[in-house]
């Protein structure tokens, strides 16, 4: 199997990888910080319908269970608002990292946070619509979720990959089995 240039890339190196990759550019983050005092406002709002959504669901309000949730609101409040923070370098990949990892460790399948898009996209796209360039705004806005998203996953995937190349015996090999060639 080729070795591909990929593979070389990991932790917070992706998210610099993935701006390159996305052309998210000078403009985009500043439109993008220039929301950043809205978003703090409809912050609240968003997380309302976030937990609404989860503890209507039996499997995902499961995981809430004994958890502070003033806490959880206000991180994912700020995980909000800081989407719009306008500087998407290697300590914010850092932070975005992290709490991908965390969802790792409380055995939360992937597809929850990612199906969780569905209340942050238009909470997102209705501030960028505010913007002074709503079109290049959403654009952007879209961007950096998808960013996000890359990241979040990628939590999952390192974490995956780690325990397979520990047990197998190195990374290379892991990425084989993991396509399914053996
Ligand atoms: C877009 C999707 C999601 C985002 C952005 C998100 C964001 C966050 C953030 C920022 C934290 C705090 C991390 C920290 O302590 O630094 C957190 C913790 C947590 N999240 Fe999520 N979350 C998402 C989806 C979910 C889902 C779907 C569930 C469960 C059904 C969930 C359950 C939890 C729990 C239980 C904690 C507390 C973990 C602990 O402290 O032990 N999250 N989340």
């Amino acid at each position: 199997m080729i070795d591909r240039a990929s593979w070389q890339i990991h932790d917070e190196a992706t998210l610099g990888e993935l701006v390159e990759l996305m052309h998210l550019s000078p403009v985009e983050t500043a439109l993008m910080g220039a929301l950043h005092a809205d978003a703090t406002l409809i912050a609240p709002a968003m997380t309302q319908a976030f937990y609404a959504r989860l503890f209507a669901h039996a499997q995902t309000a499961e995981y809430l269970q004994g958890v502070s949730m003033d806490r959880l609101h206000s991180m994912v409040a700020e995980w909000f608002t800081q989407l719009f923070c306008g500087t998407y370098d290697a300590e914010y990949a850092r932070r975005r990292m992290t709490i991908g990892q965390i969802h790792v460790r409380i055995g939360l399948p992937v597809r929850y946070p990612l199906a969780m898009l569905d209340i942050v996209m238009p909470y997102g796209e209705q501030l960028a619509a505010k913007s002074s360039d709503p079109t290049a705004a959403v654009g952007a806005f879209r961007k950096v979720l998808a960013l996000d998203v890359a990241i979040f996953n990628q939590a999952y995937e390192d974490n995956q990959l780690r325990h397979l190349a520990e047990l197998v015996g190195g990374e290379r090999l892991a990425r084989r089995l993991l396509t399914g060639m053996g």
